[in-house]
């Protein structure tokens, strides 16, 4: 079955995520790019950071109202996201967002479908992305959010490496959402003995401006809470 052949089928459309995430080639592929990007000292990228932007990018849709069809995709698409990383870090997203426009044909999304979660593949980079629909802010926001000490490899303060330093400083990070409020917060406890708030905010500031035009989208404000202490 392809994409031009299928009918919708919304009991099908639940088990996207399901196929999406236990398909050997796309696991393969992912563990593949973390690897990768291990070789070029970027910090992890693999199965826990798809798994976690996943879970968040359909949380983030479910709580705001969304339907069960818009979650799903959110979810494959924050799944995906950085797959493209297994041919190149530069502009991943738009190579990510190419080659899954054949990978998946196997798999029963409509063409629709397939393009809204293409698209959120494609715009999720700072340096360019666009946020065309509420899958892409959904894996924006799960994207950027996923900042944490468990995504470096192996810390060695020695190294001076601003983006080791703060993924490294950051004890917990949650991404709440409120929708009576409309208000999507990151929730940060940072260890300010490893990293400072500038420097957070010196490599994460277009992030921040992303997510808050991602928020926008949704029509949410969005904020930003470090130990506590809420930036808006
Ligand atoms: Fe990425
Ligand atoms: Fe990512």
């Amino acid at each position: 079955m392809n994409t031009t052949e299928h009918e919708r089928n919304p009991a099908l459309e639940h088990r996207l995520f399901e196929l999406i995430r236990n398909d050997e080639e796309i696991i393969e592929l992912i563990k593949l790019a973390n690897e990768h990007l291990g070789v070029i000292g970027f910090t992890e990228h693999g199965i826990r950071h798809a798994s976690i932007v996943a879970r968040w990018s359909g949380s983030i849709l479910s709580t705001l109202g969304y339907p069960d069809e818009e979650v799903e995709l959110a979810r494959v698409a924050g799944f995906l996201h950085d797959i493209g990383n297994f041919i190149c870090r530069t502009d991943h997203g738009q190579t990510g967002a190419s080659i899954l426009y054949v990978m998946l044909k196997r798999f029963p999304f409509t063409t629709r479908q397939l393009g809204k979660v293409l698209s959120a593949v494609g715009n999720h980079e700072e340096q360019y992305g666009q946020c065309f629909n509420e899958t892409c802010a959904a894996v924006v926001l799960a994207d950027k959010a996923d900042v944490h000490r468990s995504r470096v490899r192996a810390y060695d303060p020695a190294n001076h490496d601003i983006h080791d330093d703060v993924n490294y400083a950051v004890t917990r990070s949650d991404l709440i959402v409120d929708p009576d409020l409309r208000e999507i917060r990151l929730d940060l406890d940072i260890d300010g003995e490893t990293a400072s708030m500038m420097d957070f905010f010196e490599i994460f500031m277009s992030r921040m401006v992303m997510c808050k035009s991602s928020a926008a989208y949704l029509g949410c404000t969005f904020k930003i809470s470090c130990n506590g202490t809420v930036v808006s």
